[in-house]
C-alpha cells in the first residue's frame, strides 16, 4: 500500500516535471482542462441515471423492463417513457393486500433521448431492502 502511494507520487512528480518542461504547458493545461470537463459531464450523465433517467449514449434499439410491487389500500400505476411520450403502462386500482405488475418495450433510441419510468398521480410502489420494483434497460444493437 505505501509503495503504491510512493509510486503515485512519482508519476505525479514526474508528469509536472514533463509539463514544466514543454514549450506547449499552455496547451496540454489546456488539453488537462478540457478531460476534466468531459469527466464533469459524465458525472452529471451519471447523476441523471441514479435519479432514473436513461439517456441513450449511442443510436440503437433497446429493450426496456420495469417491474412494481405494492400494498393495499394504495393505487399502484406507473408508465414508462420515451422523452415526453408513454410508451406502455402497469395498473392496480385498489389490490386486496398486494400487487404485482411489470411491462417492456423495445425502443428505438437516438442518442441523448431520456427513457424514464414514472409513477401517476396519488400512486404508489413499495420496495425495501430485498428489490422487488427494479428498471432496467438493455442496448440489443447500435444502428
Ligand atoms: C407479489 O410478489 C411478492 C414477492 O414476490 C409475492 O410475495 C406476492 O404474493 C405477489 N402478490 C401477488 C398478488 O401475486
Amino acid at each position: 500500500m505505501k509503495m503504491l502511494v510512493a509510486q503515485k507520487t512519482l508519476l505525479l512528480l514526474c508528469v509536472g516535471v514533463s509539463l514544466a518542461q514543454d514549450s506547449n504547458t499552455a496547451e496540454k493545461l489546456k488539453n488537462i482542462e478540457e478531460r476534466l470537463r468531459v469527466t464533469e459531464e459524465t458525472l452529471e450523465e451519471l447523476k441523471k441515471e441514479n435519479q432514473g433517467t436513461f439517456t441513450a449514449p449511442v443510436n440503437g434499439v433497446y429493450f426496456f423492463r420495469f417491474y412494481v410491487h405494492a400494498h393495499t389500500p394504495n393505487q399502484m400505476a406507473v408508465s414508462l417513457h420515451k422523452n415526453d411520450q408513454l410508451q406502455c403502462s402497469v395498473y392496480s386500482l385498489k389490490p386486496e393486500s398486494n400487487a404485482n405488475g411489470s411491462n417492456g418495450v423495445v425502443l428505438s433510441l437516438q442518442k441523448g433521448d431520456e427513457v424514464y419510468t414514472q409513477l401517476w398521480e396519488n400512486s404508489w410502489v413499495f420496495d425495501d431492502g430485498n428489490s422487488y420494483t427494479s428498471f432496467s434497460g438493455f442496448l440489443l444493437f447500435p444502428v
